[in-house]
């Protein structure tokens, strides 16, 4: 690249108003691909042109092809040629920065495809750079499979587009406690064995979010606080009862022996 800069800037100017050619021309769209976009907001795909100080960009012309191929051939959306002074927006396509930005407004599923941006130069040499745009997807059919094997769930999702997946047990953010989740979000690894309660995967992205819960035998430890406080309550009333039995019995017996004295007391 460097070296072809130098050539162009260097060399170039040597061959006496000889055109540089398309070697010198570049374009590349900057978005980063694969680019999603919306239904019904905009669509801005932006190309950066160089070329060398001998060249001119006479014309910028956009195009757009189904990215399977199958739609018949290229569509034109927007052609800007010369100084690209005057174009004009057509319907909801528009060109601006001299062809450079390309704007559709109202961006419907019909307009994914790959989109093609060609530069021509004074010589009528082409170059041209490709970009894939797509609809940004909802989330759909979240379901989450348990693997036995590994003490795992496994959170799926079918065509959403850029899913964030996140854990929830009993409705609650998951805890150590309950187990780690993977980098990628979609699998969680339960520590406690065995598992028990609901586990909720939510899939969520700009469009929204879908959620599925699986349902495993439920907790124990809810149950066995409850036996534990009944057991401890009979012990205590046991415990009371005997207690009590005691304390009356050897009531009794001291006012019996009392009631003796008295009796002995009197006889005497
Ligand atoms: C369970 O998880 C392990 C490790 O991720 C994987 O190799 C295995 O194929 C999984 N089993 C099932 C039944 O999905």
């Amino acid at each position: 690249m460097a070296l072809q800069r130098f050539l162009c800037w260097r060399i170039a100017p040597l061959l006496l108003l000889m055109p540089c050619g398309f070697q010198c021309m570049s374009v590349r769209v900057l978005n980063e691909e694969p680019v999603h976009v919306i239904p019904g907001s905009s669509l801005v795909l932006q190309a950066q042109i160089e070329h060398g100080p001998l060249e001119e960009v006479s014309m910028v012309t956009w195009e757009r092809e189904s990215e399977t191929g199958i739609t018949p051939g290229k569509v034109t959306l927007a052609t800007c040629a010369g100084k690209c002074a005057g174009t004009r927006p057509n319907g909801r396509v528009s060109l601006e920065q001299q062809g450079a930005t390309l704007k559709i407004d109202g961006y419907s599923g019909a307009d994914s495809g790959v989109y093609a941006v060609t530069v021509t130069d004074q010589a009528g040499a082409k170059t041209t750079a490709h970009c894939i745009v797509r609809e940004y997807e909802a989330v759909h059919h979240v379901s989450v499979s348990i693997n036995v094997s590994h003490s795992s769930l496994v959170c799926g999702e079918a065509w959403g587009t850029d899913p964030h997946f996140s854990w929830l047990h009993e409705r609650v953010a998951i805890t150590k406690a309950v187990g780690s989740v993977s980098k990628d979000g979609t699998t969680l690894f339960v520590s406690s064995s065995p598992i028990c309660g609901h586990f909720t995967c939510m899939v969520s992205n700009k469009r929204g979010y879908s959620a599925a819960t699986f349902t495993a035998a439920p907790c124990e430890t809810e149950g066995k606080g409850t036996t534990v406080a009944v057991v401890c309550l009979v012990i205590l009333l046991l415990f009371g009862g005997v207690l009590a039995f005691l304390l009356w019995r050897r009531h009794r017996y001291s006012n019996r022996g009392e009631r003796l004295h008295e009796h002995l007391d009197d006889n005497i």
